[in-house]
């Protein structure tokens, strides 16, 4: 049976469009097939040269490539030495890998609220939060925005913390003209294929210390201090397992695609902004939708585009406006329930809703709309058609 539209009539779209999709063209696909056809599959030169390619893209002296977001959180966390009885500030207005990071390491998350402007994490909030056991800050750059590293950078400064950039929406974006990959001490990225540049699953540490490059190195591959292709040029069979650690190694075949796709990053950051012009412009009309504010020292790199309603203005609750706007073909989601209200996070550390009311009034009121570079202008002009007509129909 066809969907049927808010008003009962024909949708918007006959096909849901996604708030996400990965790009992959013909270059790419030879890339991969090229390998294949390699001696590597794992662990050689494609490695070494996305980690180069990398480390250009962003400024970074040391890249680390793992293989997830995820992997490069907890390889950072590694690389500082969070352990038993340590802090780490992290926002609640994230991805729960955030957070989960300084678990894996036996340490604890201390959540800090956001700005509720941008909803990124708010450096008085932070201070506010240090302890004698605080080691390090992880900030994440929400929806693409880079977080106020500055302010970020002298609290670090001031308490002797390292500071951590989740970057995984902010690819391609800057904060005072820096590259986001430059900004803090250790910065990690995603390629999951909702994001920037994909390589299916995999990540990417940058780094301008050596001493942090080189642990994740040895992270990422059993606590072992050589690999397979140094010992093969060493002609020896030695090695040695100095600490634990995992297998978080990026294949070849993933690098080569991520090699490929990074020559597409500028263009499909330029169409990624431009996306979110057309919608901004077209939500400045529309009551009751409130784009998120965007400071004007950074190149926002629109991972994702999401809107807060206001809820006082419309009869409807913010889940009847998300069913509405799925009714009409558009794939709207919801980024992020905070993650303190997570069970784990109520259950293992006692985080209660009420602790962080930004974060938590935020959540009430978000929705995230379709985003990627690959979007064409009628697409985009499906989504405005959209919000225009669900808005339109629960106005008061
Ligand atoms: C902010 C943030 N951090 C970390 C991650 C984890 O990345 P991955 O899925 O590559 O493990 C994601 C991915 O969704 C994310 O959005």
């Amino acid at each position: 049976m066809d969907r049927l539209a808010i008003d009962g009539g024909k949708p918007v779209r006959k096909n849901l469009l996604p708030y996400g999709h990965q790009w992959i063209d013909e270059a790419d696909i030879q890339a991969v097939i090229e390998v294949l056809r390699s001696d590597w599959l794992t662990t050689g030169p494609k490695v070494d040269e996305f980690e180069r390619a990398f480390a250009d893209c962003v400024g970074a002296r040391e890249t680390v490539a793992v293989s997830s977001g995820t992997a490069a959180l907890h390889a950072a966390m590694y690389a500082v030495g969070i352990g038993l009885g340590d802090e780490v500030i992290v926002p609640p207005m994230t991805f729960a890998a955030s957070a989960n990071c300084v678990v894996f390491q036996g340490g604890t998350p201390v959540f800090a609220d956001v700005d509720p402007d941008t909803l990124l994490l708010d450096p008085a909030q932070v201070e506010a939060k240090i302890t004698p056991r605080t080691k390090a800050i992880i900030a994440a750059d929400y929806t693409g925005q880079a977080c106020d590293y500055d302010a970020l950078r002298a609290i670090a400064d001031r308490y002797d913390l390292t500071l951590v950039a989740d970057a995984c929406h902010a690819l391609g974006g800057s904060y005072k003209e820096c590259p986001v990959g430059s900004l803090a001490d250790l910065n990690v990225f995603s390629f999951h294929p909702v994001k920037h540049i994909t390589t299916g699953e995999g990540g990417m540490i940058t780094t301008d210390d050596s001493e942090f490059a080189q642990r994740m190195r040895v992270f990422r591959n059993h606590g072992i201090t050589t690999d397979h292709r140094q010992r093969e040029q060493q002609g020896s069979w030695f090695y040695e397992m100095v600490d634990l650690g995992y297998n978080y190694r990026l294949t070849d075949l993933q690098c080569a695609l991520g090699i490929s796709q990074l020559r597409e990053l500028p263009g499909w950051v330029a169409r990624r902004q431009e996306i979110a012009r057309r919608y901004d412009t077209a939500f400045a009309e529309v009551p009751g939708v409130d784009p998120l504010s965007v400071r004007d020292d950074v190149s926002h790199a629109y991972h994702l585009y999401v809107i807060r309603l206001d809820l006082t203005q419309l009869r409807a609750t913010r889940a009847e406006v998300f069913a509405a706007l799925r009714a009409e073909g558009i794939g709207v989601n919801v980024h992020y329930i905070p993650v303190h209200y997570h069970p784990y996070y109520r259950e293992r550390f006692g985080y209660r809703r009420g602790d962080f009311p930004r974060a938590e009034a935020a959540y009430e009121r978000l929705i995230s709309l379709p985003m990627f570079p690959r979007m064409s202008d009628e697409d985009v002009e499906d989504v405005i058609k959209a919000v225009r007509k669900v808005v339109a129909y629960y106005q008061r």
